[in-house]
């Protein structure tokens, strides 16, 4: 009797794939791999991906390839909006016992900052109400202060963008770096941020449209916060008061980053030099975990 051929089925093809793998040198990589094939695969045979479908989804990626350059980083918002960024943060940040939480870095940090004395403004034109920042950098075991740690700070402004999206602000604008003082304390003066849609002219913007979506961050200010000896902290502060706290497009939002500004009259006894009109102000406490520092890569690096 003649024998039926053997038949190869898509698990036979899974396996042939991850089994590619089996000889690379570096471990971790042939993990990566691996696991990346067999979830990729999976995903594929789970929805039963049709070939129409696969081809448009290397158009999206093709389109997103196209869209990233110098100053746009879409794969950063893919990974943003599907809420991976926010999940390996979670899994590279466990909770520390009174901590700062960590949140999403974003693709509108730019390193270089200028080094900015005690107080000094970060607007370096009009942005919209002032607001006066400050608090204490303690460590999270003692509660001692962290004289000497840096604050690397950077926002929008009321027409929603940030210096690095907007051709007609200073480079510096809204952005700058401060050193905490021996006592811990740090204060300088930013505006009340407004919340402010990513970028949605690009595939993600199809895509968040496409799905019902929409494209709004909550108003926050940006935050690296480091010092010898600590964890570097990648963080916000949230504005209370705004909206989208409940639906950040980028899943960034963590209660205990939730902080009020407080509002203050142009009268108010404590209105900083400087300050004409109404302002208002932000303590924030600073709390940092002992550990090792690291360094926080340049989102527009595309290399
Ligand atoms: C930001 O907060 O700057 C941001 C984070 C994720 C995506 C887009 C913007
Ligand atoms: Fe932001």
């Amino acid at each position: 009797m003649a024998h039926e051929p053997v038949r190869t089925d898509p698990a036979d093809i899974t396996e042939k794939a991850v089994s590619s793998f089996d000889r690379a040198a570096d471990a971790r990589l042939r993990e990566l791999m691996q696991a990346f094939v067999r979830h990729l695969h999976g995903f594929a045979a789970e929805v039963g991906l049709t070939q129409e479908e696969w081809r448009s989804a290397i158009d999206v990626l093709t389109a997103t390839g196209r869209i990233t350059g110098e100053h746009r980083q879409e794969f950063i918002l893919w990974s943003d909006t599907l809420g991976l960024s926010m999940f390996v943060d979670a899994l590279e940040n466990p909770l520390q016992d009174g901590a700062t939480e960590s949140t999403v870095l974003g693709p509108f940090y730019v390193p270089g900052s200028p080094l900015r004395a005690y107080g000094a403004d970060i607007s370096e034109q009009a942005a919209g109400t002032p607001a006066w920042v400050y608090g204490r950098v303690i460590d999270a075991t003692t509660g001692a202060p962290v004289g000497g740690a840096e604050l690397d700070v950077w926002q929008n402004g009321d027409n929603r963008l940030y210096a690095v999206q907007d051709p007609g602000a200073p480079e510096h604008h809204l952005r700058g770096r401060f050193v905490a003082r021996k006592d811990g304390t740090y204060a300088f003066r930013a505006v009340r941020p407004v919340p402010y849609p990513i970028p949605d002219d690009g595939p993600v913007g199809r895509m968040l449209s496409a799905t019902g979506r929409h494209p709004w961050r909550p108003a926050h200010i940006h935050m690296i916060v480091r010092a010898p000896g600590y964890q570097t902290l990648v963080t916000h502060i949230f504005d209370r008061e705004s909206r989208y706290l409940d639906s950040d497009t980028v899943f960034a939002v963590k209660p205990s980053l939730v902080r009020t500004f407080a509002e203050r009259d142009a009268d108010d006894p404590e209105t900083p030099a400087g300050i004409d009109g109404a302002w208002c102000s932000l303590e924030c406490t600073l709390v940092l975990a002992p550990g090792a520092a690291r360094e926080v890569a340049d989102p527009g690096r595309t290399a």
